[in-house]
């Protein structure tokens, strides 16, 4: 797909997720991830925000940090500003493959989540990732929550061995690679900290045992909001092994 029509697809008030469990434990994920932090974040900025919604939910839980949104269509945190004036922070609209031009601070935290697999291939993710790196503190936190094809295959094996049809990448997404992420993360700075398989046992329910019992889509079903619950609760990393499509991975600018 071209990159107008991706932004179109956006500029047209796309839902940014047809499943709102996953965005619970997308938020969850993303706060864990800046708990982990030693020292103090002072500024955390959400790279392709969209409406806002994961900063309106972070800011709630930590209130002391300033946060910003930066997104490609002129949507970009409007539904914050009109649904929570009382929102502490700014929103930009801009491109992020120019976003070091962009930014005269620098912030603590930069995250994205399910934004870079909206550019038009690896090249143009590798680009975004180093403009990204350079608009961070030294000791700065970059956090990358995508969706990586390494896990989406590992899901569709699962779902074969059920007999169920794989399932396609959205045509407007080009899923990322996690190990030429984190090589390339390595080659401009960047340490790598961890990775979150925060949605393991949530999308085995959702896209294969579910769907094996004829429930497809199966976003409002019971069972997707118990393992919703019990994926929130447990505080380790990996609870339930790797086979969730988002992942959420750590870098470090240099040593913090
Ligand atoms: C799937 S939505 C995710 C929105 C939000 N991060 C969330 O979790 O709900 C992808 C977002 O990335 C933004 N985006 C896509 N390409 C971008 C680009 N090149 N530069 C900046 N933002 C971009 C889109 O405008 C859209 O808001």
């Amino acid at each position: 797909m071209k990159a107008e029509d991706v932004k179109e697809h956006w500029e047209s008030g796309a839902p940014t997720t047809k499943c709102e469990t996953i965005k619970r434990l997308e938020v969850n994920a993303i706060y864990n991830a800046i708990m982990d932090i030693e020292g103090k974040v002072g500024s955390v900025l959400e790279v392709g925000c969209g409406n806002g919604e994961n900063l309106r939910n972070l800011q709630a839980f930590i209130p002391r940090s300033f946060f910003e949104g930066y997104g490609n269509t002129r949507f970009c945190g409007m539904d914050m500003v009109e649904r929570e004036p009382e929102f502490d922070g700014e929103f930009r609209v801009g491109n992020v493959l120019g976003i070091s031009e962009v930014f005269d601070e620098k912030f603590d935290v930069i995250f994205t989540c399910r934004c870079l697999i909206s550019l038009a291939n690896h090249a143009e993710q590798m680009k975004a990732v180093g403009e990204m790196a350079e608009c961070l503190n030294d000791g700065g936190t970059l956090i990358i929550l995508e969706n990586f094809t390494m896990y989406h295959t590992r899901q569709n094996h699962l779902r074969t061995l059920l007999g169920l049809k794989k399932r396609e990448a959205p045509e407007y997404n080009v899923f990322m690679d996690d190990g030429k992420l984190i090589k390339h993360a390595k080659s401009i700075g960047l340490s790598y900290k961890s990775a979150y398989h925060f949605a393991s046992l949530h999308d085995i329910v959702l896209y294969v045992l579910l769907p094996a019992m004829g429930i497809e889509p199966a976003y409002e079903h019971e069972l997707v909001k118990a393992v919703t619950k019990l994926s929130l609760g447990v505080e380790e990393t990996c609870p339930f092994g790797t086979e969730g499509q988002n992942v959420l991975l750590a870098f470090t600018k240099g040593e913090r």
